[in-house]
């Protein structure tokens, strides 16, 4: 039997970042994100320096909002995370980031900057793993600074990190250019979870599995909403990627997108 579809991204809880502002929004998008499949919702609000949030502060409203969702009938269990500005990471303290981990097991999601120039993010990642923990990068592919240069994304990967792109990268919902670097990142095995990165119903909306049919990746679908996030919430091994053809660069090439671009 497969595992249920977890989202390993989101900002779902009310009022503590740039999700939604109040529990009636919370329960609009819960709604949202089962209807479109998922099961398992990680809530995983900014921890940075602009949104100074905290697991004492995230975990009360992850319980409010799962009450909700349960006496609402609505299919979902919201479980607790952070989504850490690389910037807060490095000044947290060992105990603190311990109990920001996604549904309390090994793995740290670490947004990667928007900056031109990513200094210092080895040097993170390698002292996060030191310390035990273990390290998905949030949408890699809207990072400038691996746009310019690669490879150290590249490095991180062979290092043990992971990576989650969001659907919306998959199908230009950010620029071409993110979408045909998302699609590089997957042809060169470099992606190992599609997640929605979902704020609200309507620009930043739920759900992967459209996205994926959308982007040719349809065949990896269960490998990368299912038994990936599956691993990283358990804790146990990351299964390898499935052989898959890839679409090729021409395949996702649409007409009206070039217009756009
Ligand atoms: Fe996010």
């Amino acid at each position: 039997m497969s595992e249920p579809v977890i989202d390993l991204h989101s900002h779902v809880l009310p009022g503590i970042d740039d999700g939604p502002e109040t529990i009636e929004g919370s329960l609009a998008l819960a709604r949202a994100v089962a209807d479109s499949g998922v099961r398992t919702l990680m809530a995983t609000p900014h921890v940075s320096w602009r949104y100074p949030n905290a697991a004492e502060t995230i975990a009360p409203l992850v319980q409010e909002v799962n009450a909700r969702v349960q006496a609402e009938g609505i299919e979902l269990e919201i479980r607790a995370g952070a989504e850490i500005a690389m910037t807060r990471a490095a000044e947290l303290d060992p105990d603190e980031l311990s109990r920001l981990t996604l549904g309390g097991g090994e793995w740290l999601l670490i947004e990667c900057p928007f900056t031109p120039v990513a200094t210092g993010m080895d040097a993170l990642v390698l002292d996060l793993q030191r310390r035990g923990h273990r390290v998905v990068l949030a949408h890699p592919e809207r990072c400038p600074a691996f746009h310019r240069d690669r490879r150290p994304l590249e490095m991180l990967v062979r290092g043990g990190v992971l990576t989650s792109i969001t659907a919306g990268s998959l199908v230009g919902r950010f620029s071409g250019e993110v979408q045909r670097f998302a699609m590089q990142l997957v042809r060169e095995d470099l992606v190992h979870n599609v997640a929605s990165d979902t704020h609200d119903t309507g620009r930043r909306p739920p759900g992967m599995a459209s996205e994926l049919e959308q982007a040719g990746l349809g065949a990896l679908s269960e490998w990368l909403t299912q038994s990936v996030p599956a691993a990283i919430l358990d804790g146990g091994p990351i299964p390898p990627r499935p052989a898959y053809e890839a679409p090729s660069a021409r395949r996702s090439w649409k007409p009206w997108q070039r217009q756009k671009t």
